[in-house]
């Protein structure tokens, strides 16, 4: 391992050779990286090249067939979404998991609602939460008894992010938060990751297939494709300027391109 500031410190997250096969397709096969507490890692990868294997797999959907996770230093091993979950693994899924015509405040808490001494649902103390819990992250909530439908998919994506942090999560990960949103929400959602960050005690991978997004917010990155870490590195590490071509598959290109020179 080369000797740079970050070897001093203990990866929250550290993933080691891992592989996963469906049969004989390979879906991950030996990929290393680590995750550290008050980074984002961006993890960048084109279509098929095993980004939601790889989530599925940091949070107990999938068991590797191998390699090995350690957090803080510890291997772990999940037999189910449950155990990653307590581990400290908050993954927040593309489709946010939401319930379209509840208020904002039973999105918060779906499935872990609060109730009160009588067994009635205590939706005072859950709308009083989620408005903390949001204004904590950036977002002024009015009037969390609104349905969810009222706020902005930028909004949405941080509720859901918020949820995760307020129920335990440490290690975050967000898959392609700001794929399905207009710009404006999608500087929102950045901007929220970005608060998360500097927070520091949350690590955060961020899956992406936008290399400027990537670039404006990843501390560490790795580039997925076809299964393999074709680069990782720190902002240093890594060629900014090649981020592009490494995403559309770096070595292939570069072989390619031999060849065509070669003629
Ligand atoms: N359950 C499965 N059974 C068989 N093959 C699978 C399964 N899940 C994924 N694969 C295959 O594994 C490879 C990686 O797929 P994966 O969905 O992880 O890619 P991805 O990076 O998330 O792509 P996308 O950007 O399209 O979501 C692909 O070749 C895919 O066809
Ligand atoms: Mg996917």
């Amino acid at each position: 391992m080369t000797a740079d500031k970050q070897t001093a410190k203990t990866p929250t997250i550290e993933i080691r050779g891992l592989g996963k096969f469906f049969g004989n397709i390979i879906a991950l096969k030996d990929v290393s990286f680590e995750v550290y507490k008050g980074e984002v890692t961006a993890l960048l990868g084109d279509n098929g090249a095993g980004k939601s294997t790889l989530i599925k797999t940091l949070s107990g959907v999938y068991r590797a067939d191998e390699g090995e996770i350690a957090i803080d230093g510890t291997p772990v091993s999940f037999s189910s979404p449950r155990g990653a979950a307590a581990a400290g693994i908050g993954t927040v899924y593309q489709d946010l998991a939401l319930q379209p015509l509840m208020s904002v405040s039973r999105n918060f808490f779906l499935g872990r609602e609060l109730s009160n001494t009588l067994g009635f649902l205590d939706f005072k103390r859950m709308d009083a939460i989620t408005r903390e819990e949001m204004a904590k992250i950036g977002i002024d909530v009015a009037d969390p008894s609104q349905p969810i439908g009222t706020m902005s998919g930028g909004q949405r994506q941080t509720l859901a992010i918020a949820r995760a942090i307020y129920f335990g999560a440490k290690i975050l990960i967000l898959d392609e938060p700001t794929s399905a949103l207009g710009q404006k929400q999608q500087l929102e959602v950045l901007r929220t990751i970005k608060r998360v960050r500097d927070r520091g005690d949350l690590a955060i991978v961020f899956i992406t297939h936008n290399d400027l997004h990537a670039k404006l917010i990843g501390d560490r990155f790795a580039f997925l494709n076809r299964g393999k870490v074709i680069a990782s590195g720190g902002r240093d590490d890594i060629d900014m300027e090649n981020i592009r071509a490494l995403m559309a598959g770096g070595a292939e290109l570069a072989d390619l391109s031999r060849e065509f020179a070669q003629g």
